[in-house]
């Protein structure tokens, strides 16, 4: 079994002092022995010590003491997890007002959350966060808000499963203890995405505020949209109404159409900035366009509107490359677009446009990304972009064929390296959440190489796919989700987890020796957070390589 690399080490030390320390508070109070479960934490942490002292326990006087810019909301998020299972008020309280100090008994079950410079490990100011928990309370600092918000996410996996419901649990006697850690931790990758298909299938913005809170709890930072494909056009264009009023309406099978009014969307961006998540809008071109096709003729080469598709084939449709009017069109979205989208990426598909001849392809890609530029937005494309080699410079591939790349996709994934960009992974045999778990799956695809195991999910080196695309040129790694057999967020939980976890794991965890994961150290882990998602109402696939515990 390989062995895995830490940063600082891991020290697990008396977790059987610290149980029985808990269990003779326990005794003189004449309660229900408390459960201090050993820390199983998804993604592992760069570096976590389990210590020797008494666990920190979450009472009803607990308080949440806030301290530094943005502190006071990631508190109220935190809050808001533990209120309706705990029954506790936790309320939240600057520092400056807090009227008892840190060092006094009340104290000791407060939880207190500070941004203050030079709190977070050297050179992660970011998003790096610091953790101590036990029995002097639990105290979480981070240099920015968005390293504490990274952080509660780990804090939360300190205590059972059952804080995460949505109903109050237990009774009388119920405790919420924490194991006593001290935690420092960052991320291996910059950019760590899971992408929803809602062009397949409509997810309105209810369903994706729910995907954000789900892929928040692994330290996701970004969600791509993929907003516009053959069988859906998702997003709102002034000037171009026909393509939510008739590229909208329709979907795979036609079993759920609809679209993104410009407030929707601007709702969705400020749902997801609160959780320090950036939504990377996509808007395929030149090919998966039959709902812009199906909604204005003219951009057509032959001035016919083609139906609207429900199907899930592709590759048939393309832009008309010699018109000025597709030209006109597409300057159109991708400037609206750009303005409704705060964060630096603009996704400009470039996938399988199997039916724009090679030359046109290669003309339209440099001229619709030189115009996107202008924005002022980073472009990023799927791999089959970098045919192109005039891209602006800095533009990001997004890397979607196999482990062990198929027909050029090497080539093209190194025209963004050679042109000073950097590289997304996804390589789709291992991380297209889409793909079936097993045969017999209710949902999903197989033509990655599927069906695709947890332990596959798990089981691959980012350095190690493409020569020439080592540590440095990875901006990072995202999942997608395509929807072909999804409709309902349920589904896409069900295809979505455990399998996200193993893909953020890689993504956010130090590189271990050899870039080799350990599957037999992550398994338990993965199974302890399965088991919060469905305290929380997630839905989770309990796929047959993990060691589950039945199920209460
Ligand atoms: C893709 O799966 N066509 C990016």
């Amino acid at each position: 079994m390989p062995r895995r690399r830490t940063v600082l080490g891991i020290v697990v030390a008396s977790l059987v002092v610290l149980a029985a320390a808990a269990g003779t508070t326990a005794a003189i109070a004449g309660l229900r022995p408390p459960e201090v479960t050993m820390p199983q934490i998804v993604p592992q942490p760069v570096s976590l010590t389990t210590r020797d002292r008494a666990p920190f326990e979450l009472v009803g006087e607990s308080r949440i003491i806030v301290d530094g810019a943005g502190a006071e909301a990631v508190g109220e998020q935190l809050a808001s997890a533990f209120r309706s299972s705990t029954g506790f008020e936790l309320p939240v309280i600057a520092r400056s007002a807090a009227t008892t100090d840190a060092t006094t008994d009340a104290a000791r079950h407060d939880i207190a959350l500070t941004v203050a410079p030079g709190s977070a490990p050297i050179g992660h100011e970011q998003e790096g966060y610091a953790l101590s928990t036990g029995a002097h309370g639990a105290a979480l600092t981070g240099d920015t808000a968005e390293g504490l918000f990274r952080g509660i996410q780990t804090l939360r996996q300190l205590f059972p499963p059952s804080i995460e419901s949505s109903e109050r649990v237990g009774g009388f006697g119920a405790r919420w203890l924490a194991a006593s850690v001290d935690i420092e931790d960052y991320p291996r990758f910059a950019y760590r995405g899971a992408m929803l298909d809602v062009a397949r299938h409509f997810f309105d913005v209810t369903d994706v505020k729910r995907y954000i809170d789900d892929i928040a709890l692994l330290k996701t930072n970004h969600l791509h949209l993929h907003l516009t494909d053959d069988q859906g056009w998702r997003i709102e264009i002034d000037g171009w109404p026909k393509l939510t009023e008739v590229g909208g309406t329709s979907s795979v099978n036609d079993e759920r159409g609809g679209f993104y009014t410009k407030a929707d969307y601007a709702e969705l961006v400020a749902y997801a900035q609160r959780k320090f998540i950036t939504i990377v809008p996509e808007i395929d071109l030149p090919g998966h366009t039959n709902a812009a096709l199906a909604s204005y003729p003219e951009l057509t080469c032959s001035g016919q509107a083609p139906a609207l598709y429900t199907g899930i084939e592709v590759g048939f449709s393309t832009v008309c490359i010699n018109s000025e009017e597709t030209y006109r069109f597409v300057s159109d979205v991708v400037r609206q677009v750009a303005a409704m989208t705060p964060g630096p990426y603009l996704h400009l598909g470039g996938d399988e446009s199997l039916s724009t001849p090679e030359a046109d392809f290669v003309r339209f890609i440099e001229r619709v990304t030189a115009d996107a530029a202008l924005t002022g937005k980073t472009i990023i494309g799927w791999h089959e972009m970098g045919a192109a080699k005039n891209l602006p410079p800095g533009t990001i591939g997004q890397y979607w064929s196999f482990t062990r790349p198929q027909e050029g996709a090497e080539e093209d994934t190194l025209t963004f390296v050679q042109n000073g960009g950097q590289v997304i992974l996804s390589p789709a045999d291992v991380v297209y959440l889409d793909m079936v778990y097993e045969t017999g799956s209710p949902f999903g695809q197989a033509w990655a190489e599927g069906p695709t195991s947890v332990r596959e999910s798990y089981g691959w080196k980012p350095t190690r796919i493409i020569d020439g695309v080592d540590e440095d040129q990875i901006l990072g790694i995202e999942a997608p989700i395509w929807t072909e057999t999804m409709h309902r967020m349920q589904d896409v939980e069900y295809m979505a987890f455990p399998r996200l976890a193993s893909v953020m794991e890689i993504a956010w965890s130090p590189m271990a020796e050899h870039d080799q994961h350990d599957f037999e150290a992550f398994a338990p882990r993965a199974v302890a957070f399965s088991e919060r998602l469905e305290a929380a109402g997630i839905t989770v696939h309990r796929a047959p390589d993990l060691p589950w515990t039945p199920a209460q």
